[in-house]
């Protein structure tokens, strides 16, 4: 690479970081509850799974703790500052002053996640079942003190 072309690149990659830090809430608002309504999609079976309301499908629950996996981190930083509102939203304005619980949530949904997917390796439907119900707690006891019932703008 010639230093003229390198200058080039890192003049793009500064726009292209500038970019990024201008996301607008209402974009990020729209991110993050688009991945949770992937992983609530994914999830939705599962738990019906877990809870014999519906047969048990190893293939689904394979396929969809991966996308759960693969998505489940992506979110978090679209509830950063400034994003409180900006589009109708979920969000409890808790999770802007208890931050770091907010965080600790998402970090044990996320280890949950993981644990869920070495679990689903192992083909232990008896196990698989609890750690997606682990994983459903995981879910709501965040739901219960960081989302709203009604949406606000
Ligand atoms: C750390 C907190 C936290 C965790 C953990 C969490 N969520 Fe959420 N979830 C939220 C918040 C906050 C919203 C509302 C976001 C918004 O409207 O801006 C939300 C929204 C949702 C929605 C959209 C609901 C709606 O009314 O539009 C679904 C579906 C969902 N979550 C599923 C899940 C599932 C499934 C899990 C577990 C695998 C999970 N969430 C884990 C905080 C969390």
């Amino acid at each position: 690479m010639t230093p003229k072309s390198l200058v080039l690149t890192v003049v793009a990659l500064g726009i292209a970081s500038t970019a990024l830090a201008q996301v607008k809430p209402e974009d990020e608002i729209r991110f993050r509850q688009s991945v949770m309504n992937v992983v609530g999609r994914c999830f939705g079976p599962m738990i019906g799974m877990a809870q014999e309301k519906i047969p048990y499908n190893a293939e689904v629950v394979a396929k969809n703790t991966n996308i759960i996996q693969t998505v489940i981190g992506l979110h978090w930083k679209s509830f950063g500052p400034g994003t409180e509102k900006g589009a109708p939203t979920k969000a409890d304005l808790k999770i802007w002053s208890e931050t770091a619980k907010f965080n600790d949530l998402a970090d044990k949904v996320q280890q949950e996640v993981g644990r869920l997917s070495q679990t689903v390796k192992g083909g232990d439907e008896k196990a698989i079942k609890a750690a997606i119900g682990d994983l459903g707690k995981a879910c709501k006891s965040c739901h219960d003190d960081f989302r709203l019932k009604e949406v606000r703008t």
